[in-house]
């Protein structure tokens, strides 16, 4: 089986999709908000030395452990520790996790198709309506960009991870690139634009607390794809003449970049929108930020560039957050098609079928939990609040299970898959690895402070968000 594995065709094919992977939501929309609501740049610097010292070594050992078993996650750990071995549970989790993850990825993936769509047909003015939202998502219009989407994501998961991922990274992504680089630069030359770049680079280190830190951290954490299975199955797909190490930093070096141009898109765009904006009042959410607020400074662009110019705008935002989204799905479910794959042995086009069909049912309701259906609306409720299927299947998976997940790696690498064949894999298409800060440095933050940390936020999460106690 492992000599008939697909492998990425080139190392910038590697990197483009792992990028593509890590490169979605959370970096254009999730960081932005996050960094003005939490004294810009001061932000910026927590997040950027945890995915530098937290994120990398976790990430570079989910690499490894991948392309040293040719396995998806369950595969993997029950290659190294065996069938019926505890750490087999840590496999199930990595696969569950992506699964339903890619639940609520969908949706939000399919409300960028329904307003870039929106834009380019001459909506903006309605959208920017503070009804719209809420009333596009109970439309039935959903469901048709819901069957639009599935059958993209399906054909592109279909075509393989070289002729499929690999090939719709390569065009995908430095088109985003290109895009993200030419909003940016047409935000910063309009008036008032500085005054929100100057929020977003000057330090305001009253804000930082705790929770911000903790904030930093899944951010990291969610924007790197890590704790998902995700670098474990594309590192199945990495040939041995690569240098993992290398990869790593990358990947996390675009990531990282590309959520420092979005604040420096959106931030300033706030600003030029209303100079006086309070920062506290930003919404609290990332969504409704993309979905109610940022229609609204777009058409309010109609000033300074005509509505057509407006609407042309808005159209390459959405098309730019979609790109990214699609990118980032196809690689979420490409762990559970290679659990398919590798342990049913399912053929390729039996497994996406396979979980397709498993995924419609819970996609279908996440999406009627919007006030379309009172069962999965008002699905249960815990910490004094009611909470929608949508709402339980992120506190779950995304906030909760996560860091766990990331955590299990880190203990399962260290202890029993061990140092020595985590470092021997390194050196794996890496001559000077061995000699290396990178090694050292690796070594010690799997063994020490990285599964303390990640311990931390998972207790913390739980008490939070469960049974609303906060510790700090
Ligand atoms: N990293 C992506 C983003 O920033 C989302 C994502 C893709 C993800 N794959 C993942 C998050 C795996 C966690 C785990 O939007």
């Amino acid at each position: 089986m492992s000599n008939q594995r697909e492998q990425f065709r080139s190392r910038l094919g590697f990197i483009l999709a792992a990028a593509g992977s890590a490169v979605g939501i959370g970096n254009l929309v999730g960081f932005p908000v996050n960094a003005a609501k939490s004294g810009g740049a001061a932000f910026l610097l927590i997040y950027a030395a945890f995915v530098v010292f937290i994120c990398l070594p976790v990430m570079m050992a989910e690499m490894s452990l991948g392309r040293h078993t040719q396995r998806n996650p369950l595969g993997a750990y029950k290659a190294v520790a065996g069938d019926k071995s505890p750490w087999r549970f840590g496999g199930w989790l990595a696969l569950i996790t992506p699964f339903m993850i890619a639940v609520f990825y969908q949706v939000l993936t399919v409300w960028l198709l329904g307003y870039f769509i929106g834009a380019v047909s001459g909506n903006l003015e309605a959208m920017a309506d503070p009804g719209y939202f809420g009333e596009f998502i109970n439309s039935y219009g959903v469901f048709i960009y819901l069957v639009i989407l599935t059958v993209l994501v399906g054909i592109i998961l279909n075509s393989g991870v070289q002729k499929g991922i690999e090939r719709l990274a390569k065009v995908l992504m430095p088109s985003l690139f290109v895009m993200l680089l030419l909003l940016t630069i047409f935000v910063l030359t309009l008036p008032n634009a500085f005054v929100g770049v100057k929020y977003y680079l000057v330090p305001d280190f009253s804000k930082i607390n705790l929770e911000v830190v903790n904030l930093a951290l899944s951010q990291a954490f969610f924007s790197l794809s890590l704790g998902m299975g995700i670098l474990i199955t594309y590192g199945s797909y990495v040939s041995r003449r690569e240098s993992i190490s290398s990869g790593a930093k990358m990947v996390a070096a675009v990531d990282t970049s590309v959520a420092f141009f979005a604040g420096l898109l959106i931030l300033p765009a706030i600003f030029v929108f209303n100079p006086e904006t309070n920062t506290d009042e930003l919404s609290s959410s990332s969504v409704s930020l993309v979905f109610s607020f940022l229609p609204k400074i777009f058409l309010s662009l109609q000033t300074l560039v005509g509505y057509v110019g407006a609407s042309l705008f808005a159209s390459a935002f959405f098309l730019l957050v979609f790109f990214a989204a699609l990118t980032s799905q196809v690689s979420i479910l490409q762990v559970p098609i290679s659990a398919f794959q590798d342990e049913l042995k399912y053929s390729r086009f039996k497994s996406v079928l396979a979980l397709g069909a498993s995924a419609a049912l819970l996609v279908l309701a996440s999406t009627v939990s919007f006030g379309m259906v009172s069962f999965f609306t008002e699905f249960v409720e815990y910490a004094g609040q009611t909470k929608s299927f949508f709402d339980v299947v992120i506190d779950i998976f995304y906030e909760t299970i996560l860091p766990l997940n990331g955590l299990i790696v880190c203990l399962f690498v260290i202890y029993r898959w061990r140092r020595n064949n985590l470092n021997q894999e390194m050196s794996v298409g890496d001559e000077d690895f061995d000699t290396s800060f990178t090694k050292s440095y690796v070594n010690l933050a799997l063994g020490t402070f990285v599964p303390v940390i990640l311990l931390f936020v998972f207790i913390s999460t739980v008490l939070l968000k469960f049974f609303g106690v906060s510790i700090i």
